[in-house]
């Protein structure tokens, strides 16, 4: 594990930045999805650490209001319309910026991990794969019970496991009478035609 030089890690430090950033219950979530994205990586990509980076990071902006979220991303094109109208919805591709510029030695995969952690989309990679099911299922989330939790675990595949997300979420959506963002439908529909995550 890299050091910073005064005897913190890499991880360390950034864990730290985010703990000074946000309210103890966040932070709690944001471990919860570290430990779980974490557990992801490891067993997905050969690699405890990404996951666990990319997951203790994913909400670091989950406090910016909409106006400042909206003109903090207005560099991007690819906001989608749920995204507009709910721009809090931008909090993951903000995290991600601000990731980026903080530390430029972490890669792309990172930034698109954290940029599409809310609504799942196509384009999110490997790791972003980790950091969407751990942002839905790790050990503190109190919407799912600890059997939908492990039979979402105990897919074989990253893939399988984000469709039968999806599929939850869709549920959830039709029984608030709403849809689900293009993005998540277009995810949906190309997981079950058998695509995968290729970043
Ligand atoms: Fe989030
Ligand atoms: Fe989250």
């Amino acid at each position: 594990m890299a050091s910073t030089g005064d005897g913190m890690t890499k991880y360390e430090e950034i864990r730290e930045r985010v703990k000074s950033n946000m309210k103890e219950s966040r932070f709690i979530h944001s471990e919860g999805v570290a430990e779980m994205a974490s557990y992801l990586s490891k067993r997905f990509l050969d690699d405890s650490e990404s996951g666990r980076v990319a997951g203790i990071f994913h909400d670091y902006c989950r406090y910016m209001g909409n106006d400042e979220l909206l003109s903090f991303c207005s560099s991007l094109n690819d906001i989608v319309p749920e995204e507009r109208e709910k721009p809090m919805l931008l909090h993951g591709a903000a995290a991600g910026l601000v990731f980026r510029k903080l530390y430029p030695e972490y890669g792309n995969e990172y930034y698109l991990a954290m940029r599409h952690h809310t609504l799942g989309s196509i384009d999110m990679g490997v790791l972003g794969a980790c950091v969407y099911i751990a942002d839905y299922a790790e050990k503190g989330r109190k919407h799912i019970t600890d059997k939908d939790r492990e039979e979402i675990l105990s897919e074989k595949t990253l893939e399988a496991m984000v469709l039968n997300i999806l599929g939850r979420e869709k549920k959830y959506r039709e029984s608030l009478n709403e849809n689900m963002a293009g993005v998540s439908k277009a995810l949906m529909e190309y997981l079950e035609k058998g695509g995968v995550f290729t970043i």
